[in-house]
């Protein structure tokens, strides 16, 4: 089928990177509306651009529930997110209703590390207090404990989300790295609790890429002004973004990036492309590069 053998609606809740807009361009989409913008689309306004479509093409900030699925209607049938997380997909309602789902494994898996890999230095490293002290006049001399932190070389990196699974408990207990890049769902849905950190090394360093409800925050925060662990990078956080008053920004022992796991320009792209190939293959009924299987 011929994306302009009848008349289709798509629409596109943001302005994507240029491979995947231009290749959108090309499809052939009889009608595709789009939010013009990098900042994120209203909820009103998504109600309204979601209205009668047959394809979807969101973001990981676009909550997806069931008042969008009604609005949206019956001729939904294809709903590509770019990115690899789906939990702001009401996932059950879409299985539901028969609507398939496209997302971007894999493609944002390197940068993602890079990004851990940078976190958890400049975490354990404690690059922001070094830049702020050699800005605010602090950097008075070479003084042997100033600003130590803690070293990669020799240490034990626990990967909450990554090959081996091994009791929470115990990888908490006995790493002096813990990064968490599991999937948000029920079961992963705030286990980083008090539990967690006070099983972990007073000198160990929490790195979090994965979704900020993986973690208790206020536990988090105490775990953090009590010392009861060494220091934490984020780069998700509940919400996002999270307010500028927030405790945890107060830390100096916590480092806070805005969901920049993915932001290279490389990545971003390829993402888009891939979100639109998901799409365009949801729309003819063809097998997609990749389906999030319901
Ligand atoms: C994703 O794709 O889910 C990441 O969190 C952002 O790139």
């Amino acid at each position: 089928m011929r994306l302009t053998a009848r008349l289709m609606k798509v629409f596109v809740t943001r302005r994507i990177p240029p491979e995947g807009q231009a290749l959108l361009a090309q499809a052939g989409i009889s009608n595709v509306e789009q939010w013009e913008s990098d900042e994120p689309i209203s909820r009103e306004d998504l109600l309204k651009g979601v209205f009668g479509a047959q394809g979807i093409l969101c973001l990981l900030s676009d909550k997806i529930d069931k008042k969008v699925l009604d609005t949206a209607g019956s001729n939904l049938k294809v709903i590509s997110t770019l990115s690899v997380g789906v939990d702001h997909l009401a996932l059950d309602e879409i299985k539901k209703r028969g609507i398939r789902v496209g997302y971007t494994p894999d493609v944002l898996t390197d940068a993602t590390a890079e990004l851990a890999v940078a976190l958890l230095l400049t975490t354990s490293r404690r690059l922001p207090e070094g830049i702020e002290e050699v800005k605010n006049g602090g950097w008075t001399s070479w003084k042997p404990l100033w600003l130590c932190g803690h070293q990669l070389l020799n240490s034990t990196v626990g990967i909450i989300g990554l090959g081996r699974i091994v009791p929470l408990d115990q990888l908490a207990a006995q790493s002096d790295f813990v990064v968490v890049a599991c999937a948000l769902t029920p079961e992963t849905k705030l286990m980083c609790n008090k539990n967690f950190f006070q099983k972990m090394k007073k000198t160990a360093v929490f790195v979090n890429i994965s979704r900020g409800d993986v973690v208790n925050q206020e536990d988090l925060y105490q775990a953090l002004a009590n010392d009861q662990i060494a220091a934490a990078g984020l780069d998700v956080t509940t919400p996002e973004p999270l307010p500028t008053n927030h405790p945890l920004l107060s830390l100096k022992n916590c480092v806070i990036l805005p969901h920049i796991g993915s932001a290279t320009y490389g990545t971003r792209n390829i993402m888009s492309v891939l979100a639109v190939k998901n799409l365009l293959a949801g729309l003819k009924g063809e097998p997609m590069p990749n389906e999030f299987k319901l």
